[in-house]
């Protein structure tokens, strides 16, 4: 730990308070960072304890009380342990006032893909609970703000993996969701379109990973479960009791396209529902946008899919392209 001590400007910057609740979070008498104290006679910050160290009993008590008066801080360059630590308990975030947007985002990057990750491995209750619960965290935060979508917006994920790809749908698919629905949004409504957006994929995940690399020549056997992918993710889905249309279509209808052309039912126009096509469009911009080397700059993906009227719906695709070109430079 360095003996640094800072002026109270740059405090700020470089630090920021840990409330009571935080500290209650961590392990009981090993913390995982380094914390500060603020010493008032002298208007510095201090080293205070080094992590992984023992805490007794009496140390920890004073601790807390320092931290009820508002004097310990951590460093913002340990984010990482921060942000690490907190993702595991997401809805920390919603009480912690000291985060910058960008930790915050960073922090539900982490939690999200980790928790998608896990269901998509195992989809069984349990890990769905806690998915569903690190959902309902985020539609709470955007809740509070919905101006706080234009920085998950602006920072989405650009490496391939089928977690990843399910992240960036589902934050695509909010915004989409907020700007076609506008007023008459409700937070359960949106709430129950996430759920289906973050896991859209979960048939695929559950195919073997041979057949997923396997590029060419797929026997028709093969080819089926491809094809039936869709079907298998709604059918865990209401295995796990959940019967909601919209959070379903999401799963069964990411592959249809409004010409026709698409699977497993080859829906076409009117027949594809909003939370179907919505899924299918953030599913495409995420596929280009996280299997291409380099990253395409996002008005190139734009054009693309303005030039796939064919396939996605052109209302969708317009109001795709109002929130990331107009809204953006704001
Ligand atoms: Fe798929």
């Amino acid at each position: 730990m360095t003996n640094k001590n800072l002026s109270l400007e740059n405090l700020d910057e470089e630090f920021y308070q840990v409330t009571p609740e935080i500290l209650e979070s961590f392990p009981r008498f090993r913390l995982p960072l380094n914390l500060y104290i603020f010493k008032e006679n002298v208007a510095q910050l201090e080293p205070y304890y080094r992590a992984e160290q023992r805490l007794t009993k009496e140390k920890r008590e004073e601790l807390f009380e320092l931290s009820e008066e508002g004097l310990i801080f951590v460093a913002r360059a340990d984010h990482h342990i921060y942000a690490k630590h907190i993702s595991k308990q997401l809805d920390l975030v919603l009480v912690d006032k000291n985060l910058k947007p960008s930790e915050i985002i960073e922090i539900f990057q982490i939690a999200l893909t980790r928790r998608i990750h896990e269901f998509y491995e195992q989809p069984v209750r349990p890990t769905f609970e806690k998915l569903v619960s690190d959902i309902s965290v985020l539609i709470e935060y955007l809740w509070e703000d919905q101006y706080r979508l234009k920085g998950l917006i602006k920072n989405l994920l650009t490496t391939y993996s089928l977690p990843n790809m399910a992240y960036n749908a589902g934050i695509i698919g909010i915004a989409l969701f907020y700007d076609v629905q506008g007023k008459n949004l409700t937070k359960k409504h949106l709430t129950q379109i996430a759920l289906g957006l973050f896991t859209y994929d979960l048939g695929l995940a559950r195919l073997p990973k041979i057949l997923l690399e396997k590029k060419q020549n797929l026997t028709p056997e093969e080819q089926n479960k491809i094809n039936n992918h869709p079907l298998n993710g709604a059918k865990i889905l209401r295995k796990l009791d959940i019967t909601e249309a919209v959070t379903l279509q999401c799963h069964l209808e990411h592959h249809e396209y409004m010409d026709g052309s698409g699977y497993p039912r080859k829906l076409s126009g009117a027949d594809i529902s909003l939370s179907g096509a919505i899924t299918a469009l953030a599913h495409t911009f995420s596929e280009i946008l996280t299997q291409n080397d380099p990253t395409p700059p996002t008005r190139e993906i734009l054009n693309k899919l303005s030039g796939m009227k064919n396939k996605y719906n052109p209302n969708l695709i317009s109001s795709l392209s109002k929130i990331f070109i107009h809204d953006l430079m704001k």
